[in-house]
């Protein structure tokens, strides 16, 4: 996968110098290496691996960390680096295709191996060979590989400091001038001790202190919003996410009124959501919000729908018709603020291939650019989603917001399954309520489950309550554990648990006499049933 990095990206903007520079050779995994410099508290900046080194020098780096890549340093044409950098004193590690370069480079010899290596390997570190970068790491640690070619002669001066089974040399280091280089990836999770070699080489060997904070984020944000967005006007859809949320506020705080934001209310929220949600928006968040009431539109829009992605699809476009229909309202609009999200840009490049294999049409703001010709305004385009709640957290923004659970932009229309009318929303909202009451009180769950929610079924079934029969709706409750969504587990909630949800909505929800827990992982399944 390419980087990002074509042009200048950084963890923010270049108002501060920046202790570290990370050069990107092509990296897939370029921002997760800013992503754990910032973990330890330190600033980076992103360039391209052929920055001039007279523009590397006016930064002042304190460090250097040279990315993977995916070409073989062993090419005549492989992406290169000035040679001025490993002459420059500064602290410089290499990972992967980094430290094929400084192998090369310095007068190690690099041949293609025969073997590959990907996935995970067992490090040992030689013996007697300490080295502050392995400060703290175990004598045998998982970690991560992904490489082709193999050093193996040292440069004159590097010490070998680790191998794997099949890589004889697989980290070398030369403390005299604080150069190292891993062949592995201390980035990514599966490796067990990555984040350490990481700290040792920013704290100790380049010496640089822990300071950077969250909040130098939001300052720098701020000040890019201002520099781009002018005197224009700017609009932002908002849906009650945290994404969007964060991104609307961290706007509201760089340009104030010339943002308007839109909360479109379909009807299909869950109990209390729009009353909570835009009271946050107004009265904490201080945005300039305009609430469309489009619950009728919705439910004529929808009447006697029943096929699950003419419902998405329905949903998704008339959302994008009123907020048209808004932003016409307003002069001079230049402008449209986006939650975009890290994952998000990686995600839609590889989204051509992924149309062959649709699974359902997801709606959510992300649509809307295609059709309007406005200029993006993307603040959280560098962040993973736990960073984007920090930076809520940071901005102020209360505990229920930074902390929702994913909701589907359909929103309850994708959980009354088949056809959906004023009465079928009341039954799910009332039961979706005690699922969400319950699961959140029993505080003790480890782990928490990462999204739950209730779905009424198109199903009814026979029962007895007192001496009558009854025929009525099948509700079912899903809970599920998860990293990111793409795939889950069904919690394994108590029984006990399980027993109080369901007493409490078919005594407390009129029309429901029968509830069941889905205990299906996705894949096979999905998480929303439509
Ligand atoms: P599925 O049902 O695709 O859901 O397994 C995965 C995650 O995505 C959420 N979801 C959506 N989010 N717009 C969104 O922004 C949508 O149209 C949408 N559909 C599903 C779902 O709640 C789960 O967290």
């Amino acid at each position: 996968m390419a980087s990002t990095s074509s042009s200048p990206s950084s963890t923010a903007v270049s108002t501060a110098p920046a202790p570290v520079i990370i050069l990107d050779f092509g990296a897939q995994y370029s921002q997760l290496i800013a992503r754990r410099v910032r973990e330890a508290r330190v600033y980076s900046e992103i360039l391209p691996h052929d920055t001039p080194w007279e523009e590397l020098r006016e930064r002042h780096p304190r460090a250097i960390i040279l990315t993977g890549g995916p070409e073989s340093a062993l090419d005549g044409d492989a992406p290169a680096m000035d040679e001025r950098i490993l002459k420059s004193g500064i602290p410089v590690l290499g990972i992967c295709y980094g430290m094929q370069l400084i192998a090369r480079d310095c007068g190690g010899t690099l041949v293609p191996s025969t073997i590959r290596e990907y996935g995970h390997a067992e490090l040992s570190l030689n013996r007697g060979r300490d080295s502050t970068l392995f400060d703290g790491v175990p004598e045998q640690s998982t970690v991560w590989m992904s490489h082709g070619d193999t050093v193996t002669s040292l440069p004159p001066g590097f010490q070998p400091l680790g191998r794997t089974g099949r890589t004889e040399i697989a980290a070398i280091g030369d403390d005299r001038r604080r150069i190292y280089g891993v062949q592995f990836h201390p980035e990514v999770a599966h490796t067990a001790y990555g984040r350490n070699v990481l700290r040792n080489f920013l704290h100790t060997v380049a010496g640089i202190e822990p300071t950077w904070e969250m909040g130098s984020f939001v300052d720098d944000a701020v000040a890019r919003i201002r520099a781009q967005v002018g005197e224009a006007k700017v609009i932002c859809a908002l849906s009650g996410g945290v994404d969007s949320a964060v991104a609307a506020t961290l706007v509201a705080r760089a340009i104030g009124e010339q943002l308007t934001c839109v909360f479109v209310d379909t009807g299909l929220l869950r109990a209390g959501e729009a009353e909570e949600v835009t009271a946050a928006f107004r009265e904490v968040m201080h945005l300039n919000v305009r609430c469309i009431d489009a619950q009728e539109r919705y439910l004529r829009l929808l009447a006697g729908e029943v096929d699950p992605e003419n419902k998405r699809v329905l949903i998704g476009h008339e959302f994008i018709k009123i907020f048209e229909e808004q932003a016409a309202t307003l002069p001079d609009v230049r402008f449209l603020v986006q939650g975009t999200l890290y994952p998000d840009v990686i995600e839609s490049k590889t989204k051509d291939s992924k149309a062959g294999h649709k699974i359902k049409t997801h709606h959510n703001v992300g649509g809307l650019p295609e059709q309007m010709n406005l200029a993006l305004v993307e603040p959280l385009r560098l962040l993973f989603k736990d960073e984007v709640r920090e930076v809520g957290r940071v901005l102020g923004l209360p505990e229920h917001i930074v902390n929702r659970q994913p909701f589907p932009g359909p929103g309850l229309a994708v959980r009354v399954l088949g056809a959906v009318d004023e009465e079928r929303l009341r039954i799910l909202r009332a039961a979706d309520k005690i699922v969400r009451e319950e699961i959140d009180s029993a505080v003790e769950l480890q782990p928490h489950p990462w999204q739950y929610f209730a779905v009424l079924t198109p199903l009814k079934s026979v029962g007895v309550m007192g001496d009558g029969r009854t025929y009525a709706n099948l509700v079912a409750i899903r809970a599920i554990t998860s990293e990111d969504g793409m795939t889950a587990d069904w919690a394994r909630l108590p029984f006990e648990l399980l027993a109080r949800m369901s007493t409490r909505i078919v005594n407390e929800v009129q029309g429901v006499n029968r509830v069941v827990y889905d205990i299906t992982s996705k894949p096979p399944a999905t998480v929303e049933w439509e």
